[in-house]
C-alpha cells in the first residue's frame, strides 16, 4: 500500500504587522502566495498526502484561493484566534479515523523545503517517535519558543518568549513550529490544552509536555538550516524571504550548469527549470512555472510570467515578455516583444516590437495563435489571436495579422508607400 501522510497548516492569524487588507498567507513571492509555497512543499513529498488548512482572518479570500489552486485541500474555520493549539484543535474532527503520521506546519514559512520535511518524517519514523519537533539554532533566538532539554538531552517542553525566564531566554535552540506526530496518540492532547500562560492562548507547544507526561516518546530533529523556517510577519520579512528564496535557487541553478551573469539583479522562481549552458543576463525576472531548455540566452531585461516553455538554443532578448508561450528550438525573439498564449515552432524569427494580441477586453477571453516552423515575422507587427501562420511564411514588417496565413506565403497588411515629389519644398515656399 502506498504510504500516506496528512498535514495541518495553520493560517488563521491576522498578520497585523503586514498592515494589509490581504490575509497574511496570501501575500506573494514570485506570484505565488506564502501558503502555496508551503502546500507545494508538502505535496512534493513522495507520499500520498492530504492537507487541511486552518483559516480565520480573511477566511473567504484564503478559501477562494485554495479552491481555485488546490482543489484537494480542505479547510476548517477558526472563528477566534485563541492560539496555535486551538487552531490545530479545529482540524481534529476532520481527521476522524486517521491514525497515521501527521505534519503540523505554519502557512507563513515559504522557505520550508520538501527535502527537510522528508528528513523530518524519516527521522520520526526510524526512531519510533510519537512526537518529533523540528528545532534549529539562532544566534539571536528572540521571539521564538525555546527548547528546554534535561540533563539526558531529552526535550522536556517548549517555553515561549513571553513566558521565558532570563536563563531560558539565553537558549539558542528554538521551536521551528514544524512537528511530526503519531496522530493516533497525540490527537488526544488537543482536548487537554490550557491557556494558562502569559498570552492567555492555547499553545500548540504544550503538546510536548503533554506527550512526556503521558509517557510518549518525544524527540527533537535539529535542522542545520535555520533559513528554512523563516516566518513572514511584516513587509520587511516578505522582502527578506523573497531574497532568500531567490538566492537559494540561483545557487542551485549555477550548480546545475546555468550561467547567471548577475545574481543580484536576477529573479527566478524555483518553479522554473533551466537546462545546462543557458545564460541568464542581468535584470531578468521569471515568475511562475516555466521550462527553459539548454543553450538558451535569456535577457537582459526579459520577463517570463509563467506557463512558458522555451526550447534549446532560443534567444529571448531585451524587453521581451512571455506568458503561456511555448517556443520550440532555435527560435529568436530578440527585442521589445510580447508573446502571450502562443505556440511557436522551430527556427522562427520574431522581429523587434512584435505583439501578440491575445486578449479581448470585451469578452475577457484569451485566444491562442500558432506559428509553424520557419516563420518570420517582420518588426512592429501585431498578431491578433486566434491565427495560424503556416510553415516558412513571412509576415511583412508593420503588419496587423487578423487572418490565417498559408505556408510559404508572404502576408502584408499595411498601407502602400506613396511618395509625393517635392511636397516639403513646395510647402515651405508657400509660407
Ligand atoms: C509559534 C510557536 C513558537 C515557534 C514559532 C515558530 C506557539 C505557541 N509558539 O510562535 O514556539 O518558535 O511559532 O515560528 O505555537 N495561528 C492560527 N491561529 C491562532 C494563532 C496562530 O492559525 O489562533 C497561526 C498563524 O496564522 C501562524 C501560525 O499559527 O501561521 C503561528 O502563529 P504565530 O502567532 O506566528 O506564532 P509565534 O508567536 O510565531
Ligand atoms: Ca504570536
Amino acid at each position: 500500500m502506498e504510504k500516506e501522510i496528512r498535514a495541518i497548516i495553520l493560517g488563521a492569524g491576522k498578520g497585523t504587522r503586514m498592515k494589509s487588507n490581504l490575509p497574511k498567507v496570501l501575500h506573494e513571492i514570485f506570484a505565488k502566495p506564502l501558503i502555496g509555497w508551503v502546500l507545494d512543499s508538502i505535496n512534493n513529498l513522495p507520499y500520498k498526502n492530504e492537507s487541511i488548512v486552518v483559516i480565520g482572518h480573511g477566511a473567504h479570500d484564503v478559501e477562494e484561493y485554495l479552491n481555485h489552486n488546490y482543489k484537494y485541500v480542505r479547510t476548517t474555520l477558526q472563528k477566534e484566534q485563541l492560539g496555535t493549539g486551538h487552531a490545530v484543535a479545529q482540524a481534529v474532527p476532520m481527521l476522524h479515523g486517521y491514525l497515521g503520521t501527521l505534519i503540523i506546519a505554519c502557512g507563513d514559512t515559504p522557505l520550508l523545503t520538501t527535502k527537510t520535511l522528508h528528513k523530518l518524517i524519516q527521522f520520526h519514523e526510524e526512531k519510533g517517535a510519537d512526537l518529533t519537533v523540528m528545532t534549529t539554532e539562532f544566534d539571536d533566538p528572540t521571539g521564538y519558543g525555546r527548547i528546554i532539554r534535561n540533563t539526558k538531552d531529552e526535550i522536556m517542553k517548549i517555553v515561549e518568549q513571553k513566558d521565558a525566564t532570563d536563563e531560558q531566554k539565553g537558549i539558542k535552540e528554538v521551536n521551528t513550529g514544524v512537528y511530526c506526530v503519531d496522530w493516533a496518540k497525540i490527537r488526544k492532547a488537543f482536548n487537554e490544552l490550557s491557556n494558562n500562560n502569559a498570552q492567555g492562548e492555547y499553545y500548540l507547544t504544550d503538546i510536548i509536555k503533554w506527550a512526556r507526561d503521558n509517557q510518549y516518546k518525544v524527540l527533537g530533529y535539529l535542522s542545520d538550516d535555520n533559513e528554512e523556517i523563516y516566518g513572514v510577519n511584516s513587509r520587511q520579512h516578505l522582502a527578506v524571504a523573497s531574497n532568500l528564496m531567490k538566492k537559494r535557487y540561483l545557487n542551485e541553478l549555477m550548480e546545475q550548469g546555468v550561467t547567471i551573469v548577475d545574481p543580484d539583479s536576477t529573479y527566478i522562481s524555483p518553479d522554473t527549470t533551466i537546462g545546462v549552458d543557458t545564460i541568464i543576463y542581468p535584470n531578468t525576472y521569471i515568475e511562475g512555472k516555466n521550462k527553459i531548455a539548454k543553450k538558451c540566452k535569456i535577457g537582459p531585461m526579459a520577463h517570463l510570467r509563467g506557463g512558458c516553455e522555451v526550447g534549446s538554443g532560443c534567444k529571448i532578448g531585451n524587453f521581451v515578455e512571455l506568458k503561456n508561450a511555448q517556443i520550440a528550438k532555435n527560435s529568436n525573439v530578440c527585442h521589445l516583444s510580447y508573446i502571450g498564449d502562443a505556440e511557436i515552432g522551430n527556427h522562427v524569427n520574431i522581429g523587434a516590437g512584435t505583439i501578440f494580441a491575445n486578449y479581448n477586453s470585451i469578452t475577457k477571453e484569451k485566444k491562442r495563435s500558432k506559428l509553424e516552423d520557419g516563420v518570420s515575422i517582420g518588426s512592429n507587427s501585431v498578431i491578433v489571436a486566434p491565427v495560424h501562420i503556416g510553415e516558412d511564411a513571412l509576415v511583412a514588417a508593420s503588419s496587423c495579422i487578423t487572418k490565417d496565413v498559408e505556408a510559404h506565403a508572404l502576408a502584408m497588411s499595411r498601407g502602400h508607400q506613396k511618395e509625393i515629389k517635392n511636397w516639403v519644398k513646395s510647402n515651405k515656399e508657400k509660407k
